[in-house]
């Protein structure tokens, strides 16, 4: 009886449950280990030792408020998050729009929090309910601008590339299709504007704080009332997933 306990009773109780759900057996899903491990064989799973399966969030990880909201990602799930304050922050520097600034304070969250293969596509996905029909395309398209210099805005083609990826690399041809649609596109300026204030160079003592973007994301971003991954929309999933990625089911 919650209404009978006392302070330490309740503490107890929390304790008990805590210790309980870190005791829970946890599973990685295939994506995690696909490549380190062989996906088309049977998961060699580890006996469980009649322990209970994880079905809430992990707690190895920081609890998420019930009802959260993006600023709660940013400071739960994609953290350290600089590459984003920063990119934003130039963007601000330049005199760009609110939308603009906040196509580049959220273009890489799949890399800070989800999934890195395909990152722009994850990205705009996860934010197009909640964006303006032009940040998520921009956040999108950004994926395959980012391989294709601009001299018109002096956007070249990232050094760091030609580091990460060798000087020989061509980009699949479904990203260079991308690029040639996106060319054509009256939004075409916003995504590439993503890229020319992605830098990757930054200035490691510069740092920008998540709360100097508070009103922009406020004015900008139709937070849910329920929270994130629980307002029922199409991408409702791919945030609760993130809230929990280690659910057994
Ligand atoms: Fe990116
Ligand atoms: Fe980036």
């Amino acid at each position: 009886m919650i209404g009978t306990m006392t302070m330490l009773e309740r503490a107890e109780a929390a304790e008990r449950a805590m210790s309980e759900e870190l005791d829970r057996v946890i599973v990685k899903s295939v994506l995690y280990t696909s490549g380190e491990l062989d996906p088309t064989k049977p998961a060699v799973r580890p006996p469980d030792g009649g322990r209970l399966y994880l079905m809430g969030p992990d707690p190895r990880l920081p609890r998420m408020p019930e009802k959260p909201t993006i600023l709660d990602f940013f400071k739960y799930r994609f953290a350290p998050a600089n590459h984003l304050l920063q990119s934003a922050r130039l963007a601000q520097k330049s005199g760009a729009s609110e939308k603009i600034i906040l196509a580049c304070l959220l273009h890489d969250i799949a890399i800070a929090g989800f999934i890195r293969s395909d990152h722009g596509y994850w990205a705009a996905q996860l934010l197009e309910p909640y964006v303006d029909e032009e940040v998520s395309w921009a956040i999108r398209y950004h994926q395959a601008l980012r391989f294709f210099a601009d001299e018109s805005v002096g956007y070249r083609y990232p050094d760091m590339y030609v580091k990460l990826f060798g000087p020989d690399y061509k980009p699949e041809p479904h990203i260079e299709r991308a690029y040639r649609e996106a060319r054509e596109h009256k939004w075409y300026m916003s995504s590439r504007l993503i890229c020319v204030n992605d830098l990757y160079s930054f200035d490691p003592n510069v740092h920008v704080r998540l709360e100097e973007f508070t009103d922009i994301v406020g004015r900008n971003f139709k937070q849910p009332k329920e929270g994130l991954g629980f307002d029922g929309s199409p991408t409702a999933h791919m945030w609760r997933t993130i809230i929990a990625p280690t659910k057994y089911l």
